[in-house]
């Protein structure tokens, strides 16, 4: 049984993040899509909230399911039998920051290794970040995300409190 991780903070999920769990569930027995916390982040959603939208938009994949952690990521891949971390790649702007990420985790854990997909051109420029931030700008970002993520993204940020 070789399992992989698919880790992010998915604030919230977008297809760029389906794109790449998709493609990992092809090429593993399981998939365990693992919503932790980045600490330089604000988030719109909370943990719970960001799983059960995993847990909707990944039902079609048998073998994938979702938790969350919270720690180093390469404890939960130890306590979880992973052998190999999920990363996309959008452009080289990605790569400093994930090769520092995999060196180190490789350091931490030595038999979890880090395998990095290309995001498919398609969606080289999303990040949920960007998402965020045109949408709370009146931006149309339905064709990026899921239909039910796109609903409860325009009732959260309608629900915040108008800049100041
Ligand atoms: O979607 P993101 O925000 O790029 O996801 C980043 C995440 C949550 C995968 C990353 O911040 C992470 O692995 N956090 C866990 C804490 C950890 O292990 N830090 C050391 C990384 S070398």
């Amino acid at each position: 049984m070789r399992r992989a991780v698919c880790p992010g903070s998915f604030d919230p999920v977008t297809h760029g993040h389906l794109d790449i769990i998709e493609r990992a569930a092809r090429l593993f027995d399981e998939v365990v899509v693992a919503v932790g916390v980045n600490a330089s982040k604000n988030r719109l959603f909370g943990p719970d909230e960001r799983i059960a939208m995993l847990e909707r938009a990944c039902g079609h994949l048998d073998n994938v399911r979702v938790d969350g952690f919270s720690g180093l990521l390469t404890a939960f891949c130890v306590d979880h039998d992973v052998a190999a971390i999920i990363k996309g790649l959008r452009a080289a702007g990605d790569f400093d920051y994930e090769l520092q990420m995999a060196q180190m985790n490789s350091r931490l854990a030595a038999g979890v290794e880090t395998v990095f997909l290309p995001t498919s051109p398609e969606h080289s420029f999303l990040a949920s970040s960007l998402v965020k931030e045109v949408a709370g700008l009146g931006g149309d970002v339905s064709a990026l995300v899921p239909g039910f993520v796109h609903e409860l993204l325009t009732e959260r940020l309608a629900a915040r409190p108008e800049p100041r």
